[in-house]
């Protein structure tokens, strides 16, 4: 198989955020061929505004854009906010659809989303996977990884997710994800 570069974006500000141990531990889950790169902080992503962008893309977010365009895929973790998608996420998501030539079309996207409670953030995992069909994004759909309890399935010490089960299912979302873009590129 072709080395694959796969890039993450990450739906939380937090410093302490569970979803960022989990996409975090992505490198040491990923399939032999396949690195994981993060991209920049969302929240170095101004408040979307369409008067700005017509006095050109903030750099910020010419930088996403192409470092998704470069990517084989991406992988979005992401926490749930009130049943759907974090302000800052949704905001970069915006002014990403933006850009001319949008990066997201035709890209390899697999969904990560977790919780402190049983759901693990499918309600939120359900908002995205609707926001990504006007990027016409190819969306994964199975493994589908919906992380209930994440505090519990994470190690702080050595910051990496450390439930077995866990562990396993992510492995195998990034197995089908690097398929899926072989297929592709086939
Ligand atoms: C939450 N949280 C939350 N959890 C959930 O399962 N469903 C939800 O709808 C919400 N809503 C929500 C709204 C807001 C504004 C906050 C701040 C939090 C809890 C959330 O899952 C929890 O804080 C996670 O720890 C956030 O992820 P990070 O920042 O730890 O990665």
């Amino acid at each position: 198989m072709q080395p694959l570069r796969f890039v993450v974006l990450l739906g939380s500000l937090r410093k302490a955020s569970f979803h960022a141990t989990l996409a975090r531990s992505l490198p040491s889950l990923a399939p032999e061929g396949v690195s994981i790169e993060f991209l920049e902080s969302v929240g170095d992503i101004p408040h979307y505004d369409a008067d700005v962008q017509a006095e050109g893309f903030p750099e910020s977010v010419v930088k996403m854009g192409k470092a998704i365009k470069q990517a084989d895929a991406v992988i979005i973790v992401s926490p749930e906010y009130n049943y759907s998608v974090p302000g800052v996420l949704k905001n970069a998501l915006d002014w990403i659809s933006r850009l001319p030539d949008t990066p997201f079309a035709g890209k390899p996207v697999a969904l990560q989303t977790g919780s402190p409670g049983l759901i693990g953030g499918a309600r939120a995992q359900y908002h995205l996977r609707q926001i990504l069909v006007f990027f016409d994004a190819l969306v994964l759909n199975k493994p589908e990884i919906m992380v209930g309890q994440l505090p519990s399935k994470i190690d702080q010490v050595n910051d990496q997710i450390s439930d077995a089960q866990t562990r396993d299912f992510i492995a195998t979302q990034l197995v089908a994800l690097s398929k899926m873009v072989s297929q592709r590129q086939a």
